[in-house]
């Protein structure tokens, strides 16, 4: 049994979406864990879900309307809003971000959002066009500021038929996300940049430039961040690894879009600059494919990427209390790396060795040095989940400071 679950109350907003299908067994796999869930159902929700289905899973019953008599009689709004530990959207349609973002309070679910003193998670589920609308990533990021937590959106394919990022996250990463934001680790209340992955910085349409990078350590190092309470954007380059869930994923392709989804998560009490940004990047990407032209080489002309770890580092207002890099590194490592930290003004340093024949890069462990103002500090060989652990653990520590 999930201890972070057990006896908690979740009030359950569900939005109307094709998606409202998935909370029903949200509801069933939220209980099977312990916690109790109070759902409420929008109008449009209604054309997916029947109250009497959402009712039946919970074991509850189901607020509908804000002028209800009875409900308010039994417990007002205001009561109901507070009730829970936890408040989730799932699915958050665009019309809900939207109320939500512009404070709107006219029926009982967006009511109950304003009047809520208690954290919001949202999973957001709607069309790639409507999710990607600069009105709705507006209202997205309008949420993010007021500190609402998002689970996903996903990419995938649509009911629509159309593929992207728009589709609700699946049950046990929204479960996850529940779970670190009901978490009462050391890291509750702290919000945590992660970069990782490789950057993807596009030559033609089809060729690119990119560091070698699985995602695997910056992974495990957000997964293992959100397992201590945290609440963590991750901010990822295409990986070969999946992203972990109960943090907030933002997909990223280039440097610049990193480097601009990181600013957009801010402010962070931490920041950990785990991504293998590709230092350089064409300065004219070309709209078509490039062809070959007889013996003649291409004439790529490169231009250097905004260093990501060094701008936040060097912020003069609102820098995160801890800036932690990574040092990869094939020879003089430790010297490297310990340049690298005065250079780039980050607080902490982990230097590794990538060198051929170590098998870190794309492996399942590795072998560190943690350099901080105490100087350098050897950490055995040791799986990636391990390393991610010992280093969250570190990053609460110093927080708590
Ligand atoms: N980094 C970054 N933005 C960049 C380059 C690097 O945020 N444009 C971050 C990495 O995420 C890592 C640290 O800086 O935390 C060091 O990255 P690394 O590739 O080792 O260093 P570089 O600055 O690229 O230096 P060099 O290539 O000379 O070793």
């Amino acid at each position: 049994m999930d201890t972070a679950l057990t006896g908690k109350q979740i009030l359950l907003i569900i939005g109307g979406g094709i998606a409202a299908f998935k909370s029903l067994d949200l509801i069933r796999r939220l209980r099977d864990r312990g916690a109790g869930v109070m759902p409420v159902l929008t109008r449009a929700a209604e054309e997916f879900v029947t109250p009497l289905s959402a009712s039946a899973l919970a074991a509850q019953k189901v607020y509908r309307d804000l002028f209800d008599l009875t409900d308010e009689a039994e417990m007002g709004h205001i009561e109901l809003s507070r009730a829970a530990d936890l408040v989730v959207v799932a699915p958050a349609t665009a019309d809900l971000m939207a109320k939500m973002a512009g404070g709107h309070a006219d029926d009982l679910a967006s009511t109950l959002l304003m009047a809520t003193d208690k954290r919001v998670l949202i999973a957001p589920a709607m069309n790639v066009r409507m999710w990607e609308h600069p009105a709705c990533q507006r209202n997205a990021a309008t949420l993010r500021g007021d500190g609402v937590m998002f689970a996903g959106p996903v990419e995938g394919a649509m009911a629509c038929g159309e593929f992207g990022p728009g589709r609700m996250a699946e049950v046990p990463e929204i479960i996850d996300a529940i779970t670190s934001a009901l978490s009462n680790g050391p890291l509750a209340g702290q919000h945590i940049v992660v970069t990782s992955g490789p950057t993807h910085e596009p030559i033609d349409p089809v060729r690119y430039i990119a560091n070698r990078s699985s995602g695997a350590q910056g992974t495990a190092i957000a997964s293992a961040l959100a397992g201590l309470g945290g609440k963590v954007s991750f901010i990822t380059g295409p990986a070969e690894m999946p992203p972990p869930g109960g943090v907030h994923v933002i997909p990223v392709q280039t440097a610049r879009d990193m480097q601009e989804a990181v600013i957009q998560a801010l402010p962070a009490d931490a920041a950990v600059f785990t991504a293998a940004v590709a230092d350089w990047r064409v300065a004219a990407q070309a709209d078509t494919k490039m062809k070959k032209n007889g013996n003649a080489l291409p004439d790529l002309k490169l231009t250097e990427n905004p260093d990501i770890l060094a701008g936040v580092a060097q912020m003069t207002q609102g820098r995160p209390r801890l800036v932690v890099g990574f040092a990869a590194e094939t020879h003089d490592v430790l010297d490297h790396a310990a340049a690298k930290r005065q250079r780039k003004g980050c607080d902490w340093i982990v230097a590794n060795d990538v060198s051929a024949g170590t098998g870190i890069m794309g492996g399942a462990e590795n072998e560190v040095t943690l350099i901080t103002d105490a100087g350098p500090e050897h950490w055995p060989r040791m799986e990636k989940t391990a390393v991610a652990r010992q280093l969250a653990q570190r990053i609460a520590d110093a927080l708590a400071t």
